[in-house]
């Protein structure tokens, strides 16, 4: 059959006859639930289809599990610690207590023999959720030619895995590049929910938990009573896949959509208005995640609108979701003046989250969760930690990352972002002197906190590749993965990733894989070098292809400060906009002192001559010119090694990749060119190698 990418890494092929061989018969599948929306009986479904197309195997499935009974042969049996027949299994005892240690969503996954007789795989969730994850490992596994293990427990780092989609009522995707919205048209949710599902299949794969379905710049047309009906039938489609829906809600609502004078957070008829609005969504939703808030940034209203202060803002609605049960408030930290005046030196839009939050910390209502992006500027190819997320401790947070390479090649080129996730993840913030790598601080260990996590911008859309791009889908199964364990091997999860999607021949997993982990570096190489930000167009807001040129100049606050003589951004406290003092003391001291700041960041935090000498012995300009051919001579090789790959995979696939590769190469060009051109003209310093400006 054609291969479309509907099914993504969920493809189940089916194994060679030889590799199948070694697998026991499996007849039987006990799915231990008579509820057919749980995600038990979910799993119970996908083991049997995922037998069928990986083994060729037909089992049953029951609902109970019955002790007198003999096994004739192989067994599955999945269901909750709760519901487990532990009695049945004298084997497991053991186990009972690593079981009853997992955390929330977590899974147990092993063999055992039942009556000393047959082998039967048993997979026991902490919950109905977790029993789900540890059907489909099982699968993922299966389907990777591996066998289950003996016994593998498994706890997710943080409670919180969701997504956030940017997707508009009328069905458009703001920074969709993959085709209209699978959930919303024409003002309404659509009446066909089908990809609804399947999304909610993968996200599950991932142990992904929750998701925001509407974008961040929502509109009070949401709320009306059909779309409310229509929240209620997405969140069913999605359940039984154990994945919760959230909304994104203007703060306008009141005005917009109530009739009311004003949007005041503390006006009476405005907390009327929304205990009203989330009584009803509750009556639709009942387990729903809460409120993603996008307020008092790029023009949206909000509590400083009324002269209120962002925690008034936020705690409007967690008082409003309060009686209903565990909702939050994902209260956005991505506040910020986007009519800042270049001309004032003092001015950086990276101040503007610490200085927002600033003093807020006590008063959120302890269901408010902030959500930072992972950079303080806006998803650029290099920036550091947001410093906020060393300043929020007794408010817990959420970090946002962005599947969307919305400055990342927008999915037309390769950029497997898991090793950027991780150079955020794993630095380290020195909160007071102290151990406080990012991962420990958004998983809640740093400081104690239960509920914490992850969020990430996800742009899948309408078309069968779901992104757009069927490579860029590593970066969908990389963000679950790491949400649940963030110490993850970068290389090791798109492998495994690259053999679920496109079969296990070695030379395709390891051409893929080094393809990605190459592709990240390669970008940064010919977009924007030594944290400069990726050099894209900022004025007519695309972010899509080169324009350093618009890297000044807007009131964005995106800016690089070049010249004819000097570039970068000077944000220490001694001569600059201050941003490096944001961080920790240890911290700042890095960053503040042009010696121990590291190349990749030079740019950041620095605003140097182009003559300036890097770690390397290269000058800045000259590391700019080579870094652009090195990037764009790489980019040529992938279309010519995915060549290699020819009949190694479906035709499809091959050719739709190798377009896009193909493209990519061409417009790594454009890049160089741009780029190179651009500052060559700027400061007149010839390349060494007399590459610029000889076209
Ligand atoms: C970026 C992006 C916008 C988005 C905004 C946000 O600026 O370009 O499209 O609305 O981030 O995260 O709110």
């Amino acid at each position: 059959p054609r291969e479309n990418g509907l099914e993504a890494w969920l493809r189940y092929a089916s194994l060679p006859t030889e590799a199948a061989k070694q697998y026991p018969r499996y007849t039987n599948i006990v799915a231990l639930t008579d509820s057919k929306s749980s995600p038990v009986c979910t799993a119970g479904k996908e083991v049997q289809d995922g037998l069928k197309k990986i083994l060729n195997q037909s089992a049953n499935i029951r609902h109970k599990f019955d002790p007198s009974e003999q096994l004739s042969s192989s067994a599955i049996v999945v269901g909750t610690q709760d519901d487990f027949p532990w009695s049945a299994f004298p084997s497991l005892q053991d186990v009972k207590n690593t079981v009853s240690s997992l955390k929330e969503d977590g899974f147990w996954l092993g063999t055992s023999t039942f009556k000393d007789e047959a082998q039967t795989v048993v997979i026991i969730g902490q919950n109905e959720r977790g029993a789900l994850y540890g059907a489909m490992e099982f699968l993922m596994r299966l389907a990777q030619n591996q066998p289950s293990p003996a016994s593998y427990a498994s706890s997710p780092s943080a409670p919180i895995r969701w997504i956030n989609q940017w997707d508009n009522l009328d069905g458009s995707i703001e920074r969709g590049y993959a085709g209209p919205s699978i959930f919303f048209k024409d003002g309404a949710v659509l009446d066909d929910l089908t990809r609804v599902e399947q999304y909610a299949r993968l996200m599950a794969s991932v142990r992904l938990n929750g998701i925001v379905v509407n974008n961040v710049n929502s509109h009070c047309n949401l709320l009306n009573p059909s779309n409310l009906k229509g929240l209620g039938r997405i969140a069913d489609a999605m359940r039984p896949w154990g994945v919760r829906i959230g909304v994104a809600l203007y703060f306008d609502t009141p005005i917009e959509l109530g009739g009311l004078k004003t949007s005041d957070p503390l006006d009476p008829d405005v907390v009327a208005f929304w205990n009203d609005i989330t009584t009803q969504l509750y009556e639709n939703v009942p387990d729903m995640l809460g409120y993603l808030i996008k307020a008092n940034s790029e023009g949206q209203p909000g509590p400083l609108t009324y002269g209120r202060t962002l925690a008034e803002g936020a705690n409007l609605f967690a008082r409003a979701l309060k009686p209903h049960g565990d909702g939050i408030v994902m209260y956005r930290a991505f506040v910020y003046n986007h009519h800042l005046d270049e001309s004032n030196w003092k001015n950086d839009r990276a101040n503007a989250a610490v200085e927002f939050f600033d003093g807020l910390d006590d008063v959120f209502d302890e269901n408010v969760l902030v959500q930072i992006k992972y950079g303080p500027i806006d998803f650029q190819v290099r920036e550091p930690p947001s410093p906020l997320l060393a300043h929020l401790r007794r408010t817990r947070t959420i970090i946002e990352f962005q599947v969307a390479q919305e400055y990342m090649g927008q999915q037309s080129h390769l950029c497997y972002l898991a090793p950027l996730w991780r150079t955020i993840l794993d630095f380290d913030l020195r909160i007071d002197g102290e151990p406080s790598l990012v991962k420990d601080v958004v998983s809640g260990e740093r400081f104690n906190w239960k509920y914490s996590g992850y969020a990430a911008v996800v742009n899948v859309g309408n078309d069968s590749t779901w992104l757009g791009s069927h490579l860029a889908m590593s970066n969908l199964y990389a963000y679950g993965r790491y949400c649940w364990e963030p110490s993850s091997d970068e290389a090791a999860v798109v492998s495994d990733w690259a053999r679920l999607t496109f079969g296990l021949n070695p030379t395709v997993v390891d051409t893929i894989t080094q393809l990605s982990m190459e592709s990240w570096p390669t970008y940064e190489n010919y977009s924007g070098n030594l944290g400069i930000q990726t050099l894209c167009d900022i004025v007519k807001t695309c972010h899509y292809g080169p324009s350093p040129a618009a890297m000044d100049g807007n009131g964005w606050g995106q800016w690089t400060r070049a010249d004819a003589h000097a570039i970068g951004m000077d944000r220490t406290v001694a001569t600059g906009t201050g941003f490096s003092g944001q961080y920790p003391a240890e911290v700042a001291k890095v960053f503040e002192n042009i010696e121990t700041t590291p190349d990749e960041l030079l740019l950041w935090f620095h605003h140097v001559p182009y003559t300036h000498r890097l770690k390397s012995g290269k000058t800045v300009i000259q590391h700019f010119y080579d870094a652009h051919y090195e990037g764009a001579e790489n980019a040529q090789t992938f279309p010519v090694r995915w060549q290699a790959l020819r009949g190694l995979i479906d035709d499809h696939r091959f050719q739709h990749i190798l377009f896009h590769l193909t493209y990519q190469a061409g417009h790594a060009l454009v890049w160089r060119d741009s780029v190179n051109t651009f500052y060559h003209a700027k400061c007149g310093i010839a390349d060494e190698r007399n590459r610029v400006g000889n076209h």
